[in-house]
């Protein structure tokens, strides 16, 4: 089985082409960084032209180099939300007319199951495991009982924590995205110079609060004697607030733990995934809480961790093995929870 992913959600366009035996054939990526760089953040109207001029030259250059001509394909994956409306629709459309032109299966994938399943293309991870889903968009702790079924456990209230790293990030002029920007700076830091909160931390529960920590490392910013901030600083703030970040990672994943543990024993396993992923800092936070508890821990090479269409065309063929192709008629998303039954986040006094 081979299949064309395509992912255009946010700022990379990407296109990857994966065998059933979960080897990447070809896996290219053109990050829109530059053109977004100067409004500070990504503007979606830039992002859907972007993808709409490289995604023919992305799927291009992951088919030559795959050596495989369409109709050697099983099928074509596009993400088709949760995102920016404008890229999903790109990708949606040249998914669905390559699908069209060459008889193809058409798979419309949620971004957030190609993260979840990302653990299974490079490890066979069997269902069930705990997923802690630590992206720009989000910061969830879900079951995943199988191919599209998911319980979700807990959920940010407020931001996302990749969120909280770029505004960090930004706030002390280290550009953005600002994820790997605070982790390389925290390297030189100290983490006890700044006493930052862990918000719900010891609370019952799964959820995540990301914004009074935000704010609390702003305050910690204005504190600090006027003019330029030295290098020092920088790297004692980032320190501190990667620590904080990972306080709060560490006791809900363990809250999570034992939910599951006393629902379905048989969950023996911790996988990491989303961009947040990529961080080392934090990966080894996590890793020491599995061993400690006894859980096999996963997280993908950071490179499939941060966006990338390897992990959109592999959830396509977990779906097309299992016969769950789309028609041509599927309309993009540009919400779509991967538990849709799932409570509203409440807690921390915030009412649902
Ligand atoms: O999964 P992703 O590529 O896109 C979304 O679906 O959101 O995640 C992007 C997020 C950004 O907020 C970025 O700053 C963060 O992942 N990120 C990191 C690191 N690399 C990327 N956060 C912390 N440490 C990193 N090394
Ligand atoms: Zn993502």
């Amino acid at each position: 089985m081979i299949v064309l992913g395509i992912e255009t959600s946010c700022d990379e366009t990407a296109a990857a082409v994966v065998t059933g035996e979960a080897r990447i054939l070809a896996h290219h990526l053109l990050s829109q960084l530059e053109e977004h760089r100067p409004f500070g953040g990504i503007v979606p109207e830039i992002a859907a032209r972007a993808h709409l001029q490289h995604i023919d030259r992305m799927i291009d250059r992951s088919m030559t180099e795959a050596k495989v001509s369409f109709a050697d394909l099983d099928g074509v994956a596009a993400t088709a939300g949760p995102g920016l409306i404008g890229g999903v629709m790109v990708g949606v459309m040249t998914a669905k007319a390559i699908a069209a032109v060459h008889s193809l299966a058409f798979l419309a994938v949620n971004h957030l199951e190609g993260h979840a399943l990302s653990a299974r293309l490079i490890d066979k991870v069997p269902f069930p495991y705990l997923l802690l889903l630590v992206s720009g968009g989000h910061c969830q702790l879900l079951v995943v009982e199988g191919v599209g079924r998911y319980r979700r456990l807990g959920t940010t209230i407020d931001d996302a924590i990749g969120e909280a790293f770029d505004k960090v990030s930004k706030m002390l002029g280290l550009g953005f995205p600002g994820g790997a920007a605070v982790e390389n700076a925290a390297k030189a830091g100290d983490e006890g110079r700044f006493r930052l909160p862990r918000p719900l931390r010891g609370r019952p529960g799964c959820h995540f609060s990301f914004s009074g920590l935000k704010t609390a490392v702003r305050h910690a910013i204005a504190a600090l004697p006027p003019g330029p901030l030295a290098e020092a600083d920088i790297a004692d703030i980032c320190a501190s607030f990667q620590a904080a970040a990972g306080d709060v990672l560490i006791d809900r994943s363990i809250h999570a733990m034992d939910e599951v543990l006393a629902l379905r024993p048989e969950t023996r396993t911790l996988v990491v995934a989303g961009g947040v992923a990529a961080n080392r800092y934090l990966r080894r936070r996590l890793k020491a809480l599995c061993a400690d508890r006894g859980i096999t821990f996963v997280a993908p090479p950071p490179a499939l961790c941060t966006d990338n269409a390897a992990m959109i065309a592999w959830a396509g063929i977990e779906r097309l093995r299992l016969g769950l192709t789309d028609g041509l008629d599927f309309a993009p998303r540009p919400r779509w929870p991967l538990d849709p039954d799932a409570p509203p986040a409440a807690g921390a006094g915030v009412k649902a």
